[in-house]
């Protein structure tokens, strides 16, 4: 499976922080926001990974994240001239993706959870239409909601409804076959302009192949638009990597605990960051893993 990382949009509830860098840059904590949905894809054993984002901000991501290779992975780009809609994505994702199947996360979206990578892993071998993943919020009235029947089958999906019909949101992590493009060209503009992802969510409930995979309340899903939430999502990472001692989307780990990279390219990644407390956790897991 693929994976498409939507990294763009004007940042504008985040001005003046985004005046002068893209919004998946700006810190969450220890590392850039962009870490954290990367770091998803990366557990769900997914490799092959586009970024899109605008015409601003793509230069300076691909600065930071270059090829890939140095994680073990294949990173492509390609801009998003505006923001079109996320369904934008399989479109101008659809030479990337090729037919096959493939997985979207928002670029600002921050999920943590026990049992999460096999999860993932799961869902990505088990995917027949589309998978979306639902978490309870408080604010139903801000996100794509899904009800569901008394089995756990997905019944509605309404992009922020004013009267929701549950408190279960939809979150920006979604998997789709290879219908996907196909359907998203058939999507048009909603009244806000946008190419909306809940039409293409709709297209496949009403083709009864959506499913809802309920995160529990052990898992965290925070995204992080505004202010209060992205200091609430630094907050949260920085309380649990304070307690744990471990770090959450440190990718280099990932990389190489995956398997994706050696022992040796770890080390060496660390200690050329050995002078934050990063790189020096990083080199305490290389030579964890001598
Ligand atoms: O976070 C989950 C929610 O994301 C879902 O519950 C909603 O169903 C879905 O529509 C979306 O809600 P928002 O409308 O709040 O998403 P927002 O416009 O904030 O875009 C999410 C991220 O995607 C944001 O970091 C900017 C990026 N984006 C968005 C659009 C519309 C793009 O890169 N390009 C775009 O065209």
């Amino acid at each position: 499976m693929k994976g498409i990382v939507l990294a763009g949009g004007n940042g504008t509830r985040l001005h003046p922080l985004t005046l002068g860098t893209s919004k998946q840059l700006l810190p969450v904590y220890n590392k850039p926001l962009i870490y954290y949905p990367i770091s998803i894809l990366m557990l769900a054993g997914i490799r092959d990974i586009l970024v899109i984002s605008s015409p601003s901000s793509l230069p300076m991501i691909r600065g930071l994240l270059s090829d890939g290779s140095q994680l073990g992975l294949n990173f492509s780009y390609r801009v998003q001239p505006t923001p079109r809609g996320i369904a934008d994505a399989f479109l101008i994702g659809s030479d990337f993706i090729d037919g096959g199947p493939s997985a979207l996360i928002l670029g600002d979206n921050v999920f943590h959870g026990a049992g999460f990578p096999r999860l993932l892993r799961e869902s990505v071998a088990n995917v027949d239409g589309c998978t979306l993943f639902g978490y309870p919020v408080s604010d139903p009235e801000r996100y794509g909601i899904g009800e569901t029947d008394e089995l756990g089958n997905l019944v509605s999906i309404e992009e922020k409804p004013l009267r929701p019909r549950s408190n279960n949101a939809i979150t920006g992590l979604y998997m789709y076959d290879s219908e996907v493009v196909e359907i998203a060209r058939s999507v048009t503009p909603s009244e806000r302009g946008e190419l909306e992802i809940t039409d293409v969510n709709r297209a496949y409930l009403k083709q009864g192949r959506a499913k809802l995979v309920r995160l529990g309340r052990g898992f965290t899903w925070l995204d992080s638009g505004t202010h209060d939430s992205l200091l609430a999502a630094g907050q949260y990472v920085q309380v649990i990597e304070q307690r744990q001692g471990e770090r959450v989307a440190c990718l280099e780990e990932i990389a190489v605990r995956m398997g994706y990279i050696s022992q040796e390219s770890c080390a060496r990644m660390a200690a050329e960051m050995r002078g934050s407390a990063y790189g020096r956790y990083l080199m305490e897991v290389a030579e964890s893993l001598n």
